[in-house]
C-alpha cells in the first residue's frame, strides 16, 4: 500500500513551496516544507556561532536539539518548532540557505530528519516538499511530482521573492548561488537531489503558479499514481 503523501521534489527555487502551498490549500490538507528542517539546524548553528561545515560541532549541537512540526496557533499549517520556538520567516534569511545545504550533506543529520518527516505524515494525506521525499523519505508516496525550471527563471523568481536574497543581489549572483547549492545537493552521497523514476515531471519555466496547480490537480484526478 502506498503512503498517503503527495511528494514534490525539485531543485532550489523551482517553485516547490508555492506549488505545495497552493495544492494543500486546494485539497484542504496540511503542507510540510522539509527544507525548513535543514534551515532550522543551520539557523541554530548560526546563533551559537557553529560552522555548518564542522560535522563534530553540528553533531554535538543536534544531540541537544528538539525539532518537530507543530501548528504555531490552533488550525494553522504545521511549521518548524525548534527547542520550543517558531523561527518562522527567520529561516528564509539569505545566509541560511547555504548553511542548510551544508548540514544536509551530513548522514547523521539526514537520519535525524528522516524520523521527523515520517512522523509528520503519520495520520492523513499531506503535501510534502523537498529534495528526497519521493526517493528516500517516502519512496512509496502515493503521488510524486518533480518540479523544475530553467536556471534563469529560478533566479528571477528568487529575486522577486524579496527578503530571501542579499540587498545587492543580481540575477547572475542569485543564479550562481542556486547553481552552487544544486551542485552540492545533487552530488552528496546520502539522499541526493534526483528525480524519482516514477515522478511526474513539471517544467514550470513558462507556467504560472495557477498552471502548475492545475497540472498537479489533473494528474491527481486522473489517478496518475506513482
Ligand atoms: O526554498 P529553497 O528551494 O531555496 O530551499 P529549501 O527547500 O528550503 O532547502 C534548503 C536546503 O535544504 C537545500 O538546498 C537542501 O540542501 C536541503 N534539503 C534537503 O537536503 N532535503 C530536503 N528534503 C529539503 C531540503
Amino acid at each position: 500500500m502506498s503512503t498517503p503523501v503527495i511528494a514534490i521534489d525539485g531543485p532550489a527555487a523551482s517553485g516547490k513551496s508555492t506549488a505545495a502551498r497552493n495544492l494543500a490549500a486546494r485539497l484542504g490538507i496540511p503542507y510540510i516544507n522539509t527544507g525548513s528542517l535543514y534551515r532550522a539546524i543551520a539557523w541554530k548553528a548560526a546563533r551559537l556561532g557553529i560552522s555548518t561545515r564542522d560535522e563534530a560541532a553540528v553533531r554535538a549541537m543536534l544531540a541537544d536539539t528538539a525539532i518537530r512540526y507543530a501548528a504555531p496557533a490552533p488550525g494553522e499549517n504545521p511549521d518548524i518548532e525548534i527547542d520550543g520556538a517558531f523561527p518562522g520567516q527567520e529561516l528564509r534569511a539569505p545566509e541560511i540557505a547555504q548553511g542548510a545545504s551544508n548540514v544536509a550533506t551530513m548522514p547523521f543529520v539526514r537520519s535525524f530528519t528522516l524520523q521527523i518527516q515520517r512522523d509528520a505524515a503519520k495520520t492523513s494525506l499531506v503535501v510534502m516538499e523537498g529534495r528526497d521525499i519521493g526517493t528516500a523519505v517516502f519512496p512509496d508516496a502515493k503521488y510524486k511530482f518533480f518540479l523544475t525550471a530553467s536556471p534563469r527563471v529560478r533566479a528571477l523568481r528568487r529575486l522577486a521573492q524579496g527578503g530571501e536574497t542579499p540587498d545587492n543581489a543580481t540575477v547572475d549572483s542569485v543564479a550562481a548561488e542556486i547553481a552552487e547549492r544544486d551542485r552540492q545537493d545533487m552530488n552528496r552521497a546520502t539522499a541526493p537531489l534526483r528525480q524519482a523514476e516514477d515522478a511526474v515531471v513539471i517544467d514550470s519555466s513558462g507556467m504560472t503558479a495557477e498552471d502548475v496547480l492545475e497540472a498537479m490537480i489533473y494528474c491527481i484526478n486522473e489517478g496518475k499514481q506513482a
